[in-house]
Formats: structure tokens, C-alpha cells, sequence
């Protein structure tokens, strides 16, 4: 059990290029949901939505603009940053089987979120482990997801009809895949190395890095 549990871990991957578009079984997309739901939140507030889009006409107008997007990093790149950059594929929003949509509503359960008065971002890290649990979850049902934060949230929010006060936080591409990858596609691109572990713990207090 334990085992299988890290094994899920380290064996997830952020997926672009992977997808075989075949169908999500009803109940396989239940469970992973359900994992979703089942995340901590601060205060129970629970501010997550998810947005299931089968629709190739809106996934294909939500890729024109990821495209844009691309193009506007990309202006801002030079040398072999830009060269490596051409050859990174960040997205498989048309290739995937479903587009997953989760937003954050600040005003869930508000005025009096337990343990947010200090800490306003704490409602989005409650979304961001939401967004976790339903990553590991589909990694579980050999299924991939991959995050594509190259969007701008009005956009979003206006293709989606989401209300003005909420966020989009991620677009996730959901579905069969042939395999994920060993080695995340930004290492095996060359454009940046996991660092150790053991490089990120401080004992006591912040020392320099
Ligand atoms: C908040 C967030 C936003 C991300 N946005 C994108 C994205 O727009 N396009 C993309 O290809 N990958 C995106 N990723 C995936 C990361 O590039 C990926 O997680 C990282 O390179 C490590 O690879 P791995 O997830 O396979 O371990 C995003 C990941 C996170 C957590």
C-alpha cells in the first residue's frame, strides 16, 4: 500500500504529448473527481469547481489563444533559451480526451473562513490541493493530466461563463495515454534539472542557498 503510493508519486507526470484521445470511463472520471474533492481546505471551505469541457469547438479556441501565449513568452526569450523553448510542446489541449477546468471561489463559505484571516492565499492552496489529489488520482487509473497555465484568466473566464469573483486556476488535459515519461519533458528538453531533495531542507532556520 505504501509502496504503491510512492510508486504513484514519483511515477506522475506532467503529460503535452501522450494523449491517445480515447474515452475516460464514467466511472474512472468519478473516482479521480472524487479524489479531488476529497482535498484539505482551509476552513472547509472547499472553494473548488471543476469544469469538464468535451466541446472540440471551445478546446480549439482556448488552444488558439494558448498559442498566443506561447508566442508572448516566447518574445521574451533569446539564444539557446529560445532555441530550446521551440521544441518544448506545452500543452495537449486538443490531443486529450477532456479539458478540466478548476476555479477558486474566494467567497465560498467567506466571511468567516477558519483560518484565512491572516492568509488570503490560503484558499487557493486548498484549490492547488485539489488540483494534486486529482493528479495523483488519474496517475493511479493510468490516466495523464497536464497543467497549462499559458492562458490570461478573463479570457477564461469569459469562453467558460465563469463569474467575475472567481479564478480559473488551472486547465487540465485528461485522458488515455501510451505512457508517461520517466523524466519530466523540461529535463529531457534541457531546459531545467530537478535539484535534489536534500537541497531544499533547511534544519532550524534559512541558511543561504
Ligand atoms: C502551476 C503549474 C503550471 C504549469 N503550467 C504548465 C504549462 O502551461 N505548460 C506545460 O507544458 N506544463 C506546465 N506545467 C507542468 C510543469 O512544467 C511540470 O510539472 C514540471 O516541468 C515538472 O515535470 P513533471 O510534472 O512531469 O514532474 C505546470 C505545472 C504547474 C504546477
Amino acid at each position: 500500500m505504501i509502496n504503491q503510493l510512492y510508486d504513484v508519486i514519483h511515477r506522475r507526470r506532467d503529460v503535452r504529448g501522450q494523449f491517445t484521445g480515447a474515452p475516460i470511463a464514467a466511472d474512472v472520471l468519478e473516482r479521480v473527481l472524487a479524489a479531488a474533492h476529497a482535498a484539505p481546505s482551509v476552513g472547509l471551505s472547499q472553494p473548488w469547481d471543476f469544469i469538464l469541457i468535451e466541446d472540440d469547438g471551445v478546446r480549439d479556441t482556448f488552444y488558439q489563444h494558448v498559442r498566443g501565449e506561447r508566442d508572448v513568452f516566447a518574445a521574451t526569450l533569446e539564444g539557446p533559451d529560445a532555441e530550446r523553448f521551440s521544441r518544448i510542446k506545452i500543452d495537449g489541449v486538443r490531443e486529450s480526451s477532456l479539458s478540466v477546468v478548476v476555479t477558486y471561489d474566494p467567497d465560498r463559505g467567506s466571511p468567516a473562513v477558519l483560518g484565512r484571516h491572516a492568509i488570503a492565499d490560503a484558499g487557493l492552496y486548498s484549490v492547488c490541493l485539489a488540483i494534486q489529489n486529482l493528479w495523483l488520482a488519474a496517475t493511479a487509473e493510468q490516466l495523464g493530466v497536464g497543467w497549462v497555465s499559458f492562458y490570461r484568466e478573463p479570457f477564461v473566464r469569459e469562453l467558460l461563463g465563469i463569474p467575475s469573483h472567481v479564478r480559473p486556476v488551472a486547465w487540465l488535459c485528461l485522458g488515455p495515454v501510451t505512457h508517461l515519461e520517466s523524466r519530466p519533458d523540461l529535463e529531457r528538453h534541457g531546459w531545467r534539472q530537478r535539484r535534489p531533495w536534500q537541497e531544499a531542507v533547511h534544519q532550524g532556520r534559512w541558511l543561504g542557498a
